[in-house]
């Protein structure tokens, strides 16, 4: 297995009027090349300042306070300027999910291609761009007319599909999707998701899913990693993470599962509720909310360790 990217003891924090609220706290986390993997976490548990993180698109109040990421051995936290731009859409793009807000409404797609990939690519001229811009299209199953379209006239599913291939048009290794369904109806996202997992296998690539959706991960993911509260506290293959989950948290992911297929938003089955990251609970965050906790575990922060069975769990249960 190749390690395509290496995260080593990430810190991140928004420092605000109200306080430092601590959104990724040291963690490390190493992702395969050709893998798909799933990070699952409720609300504010940091997923997307990671996703932000990886891309170097953190902006104040946000910084970084310690760690490296290393993408193909590069620390991408040190890159500047022209070697960060060039890292983005090339190598790592990125799929949000609300493809409104990244799409200019006074713009016709074919435009928003034009622009993205003469901006990456040198030496390619318009002609050439268009060229992508009608393959990626029909990738997508959107027919290249539709390239002279605006935004506002492409339905939730059918703009998703528009990001996506906006996103794979510079061939990157690494996609990064947060929430990319999470918008749109159940059988929209089944067949974007079909997508995704077409896509990957065709372009060969890595794919990290950010998703509160149990449901989603466990069709899509390779392994999961669990965050909580700006931590990794578990990180297994997705079969063994769901047939027997080890974290107290993670259990109680699981096993909100048929409420998460109800599109609830809130984990309503973990009682009580995620802390706050400017006051963040002593020794194990989770301690709390956790029917096991015991003493220990109001003062000693577990570690992610690598258990005999080869499971990473952060939990002194373990
Ligand atoms: N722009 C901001 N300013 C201040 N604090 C922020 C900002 N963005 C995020 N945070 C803090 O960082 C925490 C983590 O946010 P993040 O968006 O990474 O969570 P998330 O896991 O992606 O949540 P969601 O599932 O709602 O998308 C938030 O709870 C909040 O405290
Ligand atoms: S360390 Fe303690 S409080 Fe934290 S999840 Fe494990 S048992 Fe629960
Ligand atoms: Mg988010």
């Amino acid at each position: 297995m190749e390690t395509i990217l290496s995260i080593r003891n990430l810190s991140v924090s928004y420092y605000t009027d109200e306080g430092e609220a601590r959104a990724i706290r040291n963690l490390s986390l190493d992702v395969e090349k050709g893998e798909t993997l799933g990070i699952v976490g409720e609300s504010g548990s940091g997923k997307s300042t990671l996703a932000l993180a990886i891309m170097g698109l953190l902006q104040p109040p946000a910084r970084v306070k310690t760690g490296s990421i290393y993408y193909k051995g590069r620390n991408i936290l040190s890159m500047q300027g022209e070697e960060i731009r060039k890292l983005r859409g090339k190598e790592i793009a990125m799929i949000f999910q609300d493809p409104m807000t990244s799409l200019n409404p006074v713009k016709k797609i074919r435009d928003h291609f034009i622009e993205y990939i003469t901006e990456h690519m040198e030496n390619i001229d318009e002609h050439k761009a268009l060229e992508i811009a009608r393959k990626m299209m029909k990738s997508v199953g959107i027919s290249e007319e539709r390239l002279d379209d605006y935004p506002h006239q492409f339905s939730g599913g059918m703009r998703q599909r528009v990001m996506i291939a906006l996103a794979l048009a510079l061939n990157p290794n690494l996609i990064l999707a947060d929430e990319p369904t999470t918008a749109l109806d159940v059988l929209v996202e089944a067949q974007i998701l079909e997508l995704v997992k077409r896509l990957k296998n065709e372009f060969s690539l890595t794919l990290i899913l950010i998703t509160h959706n149990m449901g989603v991960v466990a069709e899509m993911a390779d392994r999961v990693a669990v965050m909580y509260c700006g931590r990794i506290v578990e990180l297994s293959k997705t079969e063994e993470l769901y047939k027997n989950p080890k974290h107290p948290y993670t259990k109680g992911l699981i096993e909100s599962i048929p409420l998460l297929y109800n599109r609830s938003r809130k984990l309503v089955s973990i009682p009580g509720h995620p802390p706050d990251l400017r006051n963040i609970p002593s020794g194990c965050s989770f301690h709390p909310r956790c029917p096991y906790a015991f003493d220990k575990c109001m003062n000693v922060e577990p570690e992610l360790e690598k258990k005999e069975d080869g499971r990473y769990v952060a939990c002194h249960l373990y």
